[in-house]
C-alpha cells in the first residue's frame, strides 16, 4: 500500500508537468499560479488511494484525480473572489493580483480543463465517473450558494450549516475517493462507504477549516484569519454563540453582525470575545470529532484487510490536526 507522502509526490510530479498555453496569458497565468501556489493535495491524493487501497494502479487514476485537483482549485479562484479573500496559500488571491474579471474566466477555463482531464479516464467507467463528477460539481455549487445566502441570515440552524458544508466541501471529498475506488475495481457497496467516509471526513474537515479560521497562527494558516467573522459567515462558531447568547452578550452579537462602525480588526476581537465566554469553540471541536468517529465507521464496514486501510486513516489523521 502507498502511503500519502509517495502520493502527493505523483500528484505534484503530474501538476508540474501540467502543460498550459502561453496566451492569453492573462488566461493561463492565473490557472499555472494557483496550481503551483501548493495546498495540501488531499483531494487528489485521496483519489489515488481509493485506488491503490482496491488494488489498482495509480496511474489509472491520475487524470481523474487531476480532473479534481483542478476543479477544486477553480473552486477557491471563486470562492476567494465571492469571499473577497485578500490571500490563499500564503500569497494573493488571484483576484487580487489580477482582477475580478480575470479570476472569473480562468476559472470557467479550468473548469473545462478539469473535464478534459476526467475525459482521459478509464473508458468503461466513463459514464459512471461524469455522472459522479457531475453531481458533484453542482452539489458543491448549491453549497457556495448557501454559503452566500446564510450571510444575511441570523436564523441559520446547525442541521442547515452541515447540510451547507456537506453540499460546499465534503462531497468533493466523498467523491474524490468513490472515483479512485471504482477505477481501482471496488465493489459498488465498498465504494459507497468510500464515498460516506469522505463525507463525513469533509463535514469534520470543513468544521476544523471554520475553527482555524479564527483561531489559526496567521502565519502557518496562509488565509486570513477572522475572515468568516468579517464576512458575517454562519459557521458552527457563530451560530451557536447566537443560540447560546442572551441578554447584553445577545445584543452585543447582534449589533456587531448589523450595520456598524468598527474596524475589521475590533469586529473580530470582539467577536472572539464573545465566542470565549460561551466556549463555542469546544461544541465545533465536539462535533468534529462526532462526524471524525462516522467516518471512521464507514472505514470499517470495507471488506479489506486492516494493512491496505492503514494509510487513508493516517491520511485522516493527519488532516484532524492540521494547521493550514
Ligand atoms: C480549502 O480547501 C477549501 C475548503 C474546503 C476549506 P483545502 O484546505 O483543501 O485547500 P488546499 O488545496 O489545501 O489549499
Ligand atoms: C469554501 O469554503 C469551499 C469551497 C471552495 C467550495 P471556505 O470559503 O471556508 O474556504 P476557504 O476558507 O476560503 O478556503
Ligand atoms: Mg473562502
Ligand atoms: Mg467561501
Ligand atoms: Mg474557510
Amino acid at each position: 500500500m502507498k502511503h500519502a507522502d509517495e502520493l502527493r509526490k505523483v500528484v505534484l510530479d503530474t501538476i508540474e508537468a501540467f502543460d498550459l498555453p502561453a496566451e492569453p496569458a492573462s488566461l493561463y497565468d492565473p490557472i499555472k499560479y494557483i496550481l503551483t501556489l501548493g495546498g495540501k493535495r488531499m483531494r487528489p491524493v485521496a483519489t489515488l488511494m481509493g485506488c491503490d487501497m482496491f488494488g489498482g494502479d495509480v496511474n489509472d487514476a491520475l487524470s481523474s484525480a487531476m480532473a479534481i485537483e483542478v476543479f477544486h482549485n477553480f473552486s477557491l479562484i471563486h470562492d476567494d473572489i465571492m469571499d473577497e479573500a485578500p490571500l490563499r496559500r500564503g500569497k494573493q488571491t488571484v483576484h487580487q493580483k489580477w482582477n475580478g474579471n480575470v479570476g472569473i474566466l480562468s476559472g470557467d477555463a479550468m473548469l473545462v480543463k478539469s473535464y478534459q482531464l476526467l475525459a482521459q479516464g478509464p473508458a468503461p467507467l466513463l459514464p459512471n465517473l461524469l455522472s459522479i463528477f457531475n453531481t458533484t460539481a453542482l452539489e458543491v455549487c448549491e453549497g457556495q450558494q448557501y454559503d452566500m445566502d446564510f450571510e444575511q441570515r441570523l436564523d441559520v440552524s446547525i442541521a442547515e450549516y452541515l447540510e451547507m458544508i456537506r453540499l460546499k466541501t465534503a462531497v468533493l471529498l466523498g467523491a474524490s475517493l468513490k472515483i479512485g475506488a471504482l477505477i481501482g475495481g471496488a465493489s459498488h457497496e465498498d465504494a459507497q462507504h468510500l464515498c460516506e467516509f469522505g463525507q463525513h471526513l469533509g463535514i469534520a474537515f470543513q468544521l476544523q477549516d471554520d475553527i482555524l479560521d479564527v483561531y489559526a497562527d496567521a502565519d502557518k494558516f496562509g488565509k486570513q484569519v477572522g475572515g468568516d467573522i468579517i464576512a458575517n459567515k454562519k459557521t458552527y462558531l457563530l451560530i451557536t454563540a447566537l443560540q447560546k447568547a442572551t441578554g447584553e452578550k445577545a445584543e452585543l452579537l447582534g449589533k456587531l453582525l448589523g450595520p456598524n462602525s468598527l474596524t475589521d480588526e475590533l469586529k473580530v476581537e470582539s467577536v472572539k470575545t464573545i465566542y470565549a465566554d460561551l466556549q463555542v469553540r469546544a461544541a465545533a471541536e465536539q462535533a468534529m470529532q462526532e462526524h471524525f468517529a462516522i467516518a471512521l465507521k464507514h472505514i470499517a464496514a470495507i471488506g479489506l484487510e486492516p494493512a491496505q486501510k492503514a494509510p487513508l486513516l493516517a491520511l485522516a489523521d493527519q488532516l484532524m490536526v492540521r494547521e493550514h
